[in-house]
């Protein structure tokens, strides 16, 4: 990015309304400075994954050169701008899936306003809907959406993931029992390896991460 895009992009912050940063042509507003900026400024809400969270569903995509993804609730996108700049760099495709039709209206501007709207898309509906028709091929998955359904989402997604997947669940310490079932069921899974990490102490929660062995 050239200096003076940054310059003129950061100059635009007041203007922008919702997000308080825009970019002024498309080179801008795909540059790691403007998208960090973007980040920074981002309207987070406590239904936004958090920032430590985000960064690990990035570092998980990028070292394992994951190239299928599908996030299950999108919300505005913030999770999903984070995981686009990792999917862009594996040359790989996020589909985050958004039951709200105002959040998918959001995130897709989002996502716009920081170049990523070719590395993610975001798909209208009911996740237990839109998951049965997702091709197979799937190896990263980010469950994130209501939280007694886990495993209807879980159950539409296992058949098309492929072995060695890494898949990721959120807030499965404050929200165990709402998803006690799909709990039980990786945790005591021969097919999983899993563990609960705490990337983040902000919402004194936890993500599940798996990997898929066979
Ligand atoms: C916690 S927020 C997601 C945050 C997002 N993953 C992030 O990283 O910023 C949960 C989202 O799931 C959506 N949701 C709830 N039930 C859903 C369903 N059945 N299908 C798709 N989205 C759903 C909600 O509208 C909400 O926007």
């Amino acid at each position: 990015m050239q200096r003076r895009d940054f310059i003129r992009a950061s100059m635009a912050a007041p203007l922008a309304g919702r997000i308080a940063v825009s970019a002024q042509t498309p080179a801008a507003s795909s540059s790691p400075e403007f998208r960090k900026a973007f980040l920074e400024k981002f309207p987070w809400t406590e239904l936004c994954t958090t920032p430590e969270d985000a960064m690990l569903l990035r570092i998980l995509i990028e070292s394992r050169g994951a190239k299928r993804g599908v996030e299950v609730g999108a919300n505005i996108g913030y999770g999903a701008i984070n995981m686009g700049i990792a999917f862009e760099r594996t040359g790989g495709h996020l589909s985050s899936l958004e039951i709200d039709p105002a959040n998918v209206r959001t995130a897709n501007k989002n996502l716009e306003s920081v170049g990523l709207s070719k590395s993610v898309t975001v798909v209208e509906g009911d996740a237990l809907k839109v998951i049965p028709t997702l091709p197979a091929g799937i190896d990263f998955v980010f469950i994130d959406a209501a939280k007694p359904q886990y495993m209807g989402y879980f159950q539409g997604l296992e058949p098309k993931l492929v072995r060695g997947a890494t898949l990721v669940a959120d807030n499965v310490i404050q929200s165990a029992r709402q998803m006690a079932d799909f709990l039980s069921y990786v945790q005591s899974s021969p097919n999983y390896d899993s563990v609960v990490i705490r990337a983040s102490m902000h919402k004194n929660d936890g993500m599940l991460v798996a990997f898929k062995i066979a």
